[in-house]
């Protein structure tokens, strides 16, 4: 296996490029650098292979090929016309361009990629006398084309099917937040597998699922193919010894860690569909139920979830009664308890009458969100709410 250090970009959900620097770090990547929406890191191929199938944060895996300076689609042409693209893939091979920009002075990205895909082409042309052809649903080679306000960074996909596609999602249930955004999540949570961890309103599944993966140390794409097997440089012994190696360090798991609720039906079924399709159903206890009523699962440990957010007119008057509800439920039965909320609704620590002690901006898509911590000590986190005398939580 070719052992020159190449360098790479990870993209991930923004507000996780810190724990994602970590990860990178705890897998053997160097020279990393968070920036906005991604780090960027050195190492071989073989370890790009290894994030792609170990990250649980990344995105996806890019492998830079070539930067230049531009002023001009002309530049950027000819910046990608320079690259030897013959010595990644053949022109057998389908590919697709994808553009994206941040203060880029030119006025159509549409065509930018329509110039990338033309040098593309003409270097194939006079390299191998044959062009490749386009295919933008299902592409063989994925050329990722970043622009700044004067640069032009050319990198080939590694990953495929984006890495928080782990192949275990059947049934989404109602708004599902994406797998890695869970992952980094639970990093942010600091939560080790040593702490009890419950979602009480865990639609399908999605951090449960998260953490049985860490809990039994399985590789998130231990099962899943990736658009590095299709470029020229692909080693598939590096790659089997790669999946014995993970597949060997995978454990049981401890009964009576991760537990799960959700009072809809429909949403049991989901991620017991989930559950059994990632081999993890022995290691989630789930049950159906409205989260008002469940006692906690244990003395302490660890609550996330992501409650229901209202967007329609009856779906936020209901949840104005359920979060004080809510608040009150946590204080009287979670004392101990660390508790993670994730949530597009700024105004849930007030709803809930809690103080948070961290509040961490996330994006989930575009959408701004807050991973808000509360550390519920007997008494201590009180707010009073007006008209309210009863002593507090002990
Ligand atoms: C935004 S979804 C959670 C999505 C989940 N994090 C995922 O990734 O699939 C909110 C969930 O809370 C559940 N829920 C709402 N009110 C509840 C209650 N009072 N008790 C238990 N579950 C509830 C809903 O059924 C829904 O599945």
């Amino acid at each position: 296996m070719d052992s020159t250090i190449q360098a790479f970009f990870a993209p991930c959900p923004r507000g996780l490029e810190a724990v994602l620097a970590e990860e990178l770090t705890d897998l053997g990547a160097a020279d990393i650098k968070a920036t906005a929406g991604g780090v960027a890191f050195r190492g071989t191929l073989a370890l790009c292979y290894r994030i792609n199938l170990q990250s649980r944060i990344a995105s996806r895996i890019l492998l830079r090929i070539a930067e230049g300076a531009y002023r001009d689609e002309h530049d950027v042409y000819d910046a990608a016309k320079a690259i030897r693209w013959q010595d990644w893939f053949t022109p057998q091979q389908r590919i697709k361009v994808k553009v994206s920009a941040h203060r880029c002075p030119l006025t159509s990205l549409d065509f930018v990629t329509l110039r990338v895909k033309d040098a593309v082409c003409d270097r194939f042309q006079y390299a191998r006398g044959k062009r490749p052809s386009v295919d933008t649903h299902t592409p063989d080679i994925l050329i990722a084309v970043y622009l700044d306000s004067t640069t032009c960074t050319f990198y080939l996909d590694t990953s495929g099917e984006p890495l928080f596609k782990r192949g275990w999602r059947k049934s989404a249930g109602e708004a599902p937040v994406r797998e890695n955004l869970a992952a980094g999540i639970l990093r942010l949570s600091k939560w080790t597998p040593d702490t009890v961890l419950y979602d009480p309103m865990c639609g399908s599944g999605t951090f449960v699922v998260e953490a049985a993966l860490m809990a039994r140390r399985i590789a998130p794409g231990i099962g899943r193919r990736f658009a590095f097997e299709k470029l020229l440089s692909y080693d598939h012994q590096t790659l089997t010894d790669l999946r014995v190696e993970l597949q060997a360090a995978e454990i049981p798991a401890r009964p009576g860690l991760i537990h799960a609720a959700d009072h809809s039906a429909q949403a049991v079924t989901s991620i017991k569909a989930n559950l059994a399709l990632a081999g993890l159903t022995e290691t989630v206890t789930l049950q159906q139920g409205d989260v008002l009523q469940l006692p906690a699962p244990a003395e302490a440990g660890l609550l996330v979830t992501n409650p229901p957010y209202g967007h329609r007119m009856g779906e936020v008057e209901a949840l104005q009664s359920f979060y004080p509800q809510f608040g009150d439920h946590l204080k009287k039965h979670f004392c101990g308890w660390t508790v993670q909320i994730f949530t597009a609704d700024m105004k849930l620590p007030g709803l809930l009458s809690l103080a948070p002690s961290r509040r961490v901006p996330l994006f989930n898509g575009a959408i701004e969100c807050r991973l808000f911590e509360f550390r519920m000590v007997a008494g201590s986190l009180r707010k009073p709410r007006p008209h309210d005398s009863s002593p507090p939580a002990r």
